[in-house]
């Protein structure tokens, strides 16, 4: 068969979403339940990842959960009586509501008993993934991006055919709160830059540029030995950072500029914007919403 016919199969099919972190920034709503529960307007945080996932071409969602297992996958589960129920009562709108929510061909679970760090979650995932490129997804990370922002790293991995790491330029003030790639762009290919090394939170003096990586990732199941050797950070996590750094040594990573507007809802500030956001594009609140923040503006003190 030519190569151009080969192309047209997804080349990146299985997608890891950890969401068994503690969520110690929304304690206590994360007490018991994964903080990629919380509701971002009318769906919860893992919603949207799973859609921007499913219009990527993935087909098998592979959830890392901790506490709230079954929550999470009961919300990717047809629910046959609340439908049947809605049906009954003529909800017909409703009916559509609930079977928006995306259904993946294919969703697997693995218990990560002890939030471990994020390597360790990408560990557990190993034996659903098997021997093939994967992407992993950080829910928390909720981007707003045509086309869908693993879509824009599934492309360069077909391009380039190596990992690619996502990343978005941050503010000086924010460069210590994230991992930094010191990377150089590839000729020919707009906002795609080949990594040179990560550095975990520099002080912005230190840090070798501005492209802080954000939670999207393709990887190439050489990752899986590296993490299988990665030692334990100060805090007793295995950091999916310091296994990239590892596998830099041995191939060529790529940082993918992802072109959309990205909310970090794992913070209270970034999950207030995110909801701010999302509810100005609700077709049903955007107008309202707008009116409530215009009064709100007008309605407070001076100084404030
Ligand atoms: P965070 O660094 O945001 O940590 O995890 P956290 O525990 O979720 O939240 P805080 O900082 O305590 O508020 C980044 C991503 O990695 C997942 C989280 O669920 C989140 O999607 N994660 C982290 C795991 O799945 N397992 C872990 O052991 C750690």
């Amino acid at each position: 068969m030519p190569a151009e016919r080969l192309r047209v199969l997804p080349t990146i099919r299985k997608a890891v979403f950890p969401a068994a972190g503690l969520g110690t920034r929304f304690l206590p709503a994360t007490k018991a339940q994964p903080k990629e529960m919380l509701t971002l307007v009318d769906k919860p945080i893992i919603q949207y990842s799973v859609e921007e996932a499913a219009a990527a071409g993935i087909d098998h969602v592979v959830l890392v959960t901790g506490q709230g297992t079954k929550l999470v996958e009961d919300h990717f589960k047809i629910n046959a009586e609340l439908e049947a129920l809605l049906e009954s009562r003529g909800k017909g709108d409703l009916l559509a509501e609930v079977r928006s929510v995306p259904c993946p061909a294919s969703i697997s679970t693995v218990q990560q008993g002890e939030p471990l760090g994020l390597g360790h979650a990408v560990i557990l995932a190993h034996e659903l993934i098997g021997d093939e490129a994967f992407a992993v997804i950080l829910s928390d990370d909720v981007i707003d991006a045509t086309p869908p922002a693993l879509r824009q790293l599934i492309d360069v991995y077909e391009k380039l055919d190596g990992p690619v790491v996502g990343v978005e330029r941050v503010s000086a003030d924010r460069i210590s709160d994230y991992g930094i790639v010191d990377a150089e762009p590839v000729s020919n290919h707009a906002g795609v830059y080949r990594i040179h090394d990560m550095v975990e939170k520099p002080t912005r003096e230190d840090s070798p540029s501005d492209l802080a990586i954000v939670g999207r990732y393709i990887l190439t199941p050489d990752i899986f030995p590296i993490l299988d050797t990665t030692p334990p950070d100060a805090q007793g996590e295995i950091q999916l950072t310091d296994a990239l750094r590892q596998l830099l040594t041995g191939r060529p990573i790529y940082a993918c500029e992802i072109d959309g507007v990205r909310h970090d809802t794992g913070s209270k500030l970034g999950f207030l914007r995110a909801t701010a956001y999302f509810a100005l594009k609700h077709p049903d609140l955007s107008d309202t919403f707008r009116e409530y923040l215009r009064k709100v503006g007008v309605n407070r003190p001076a100084g404030n």
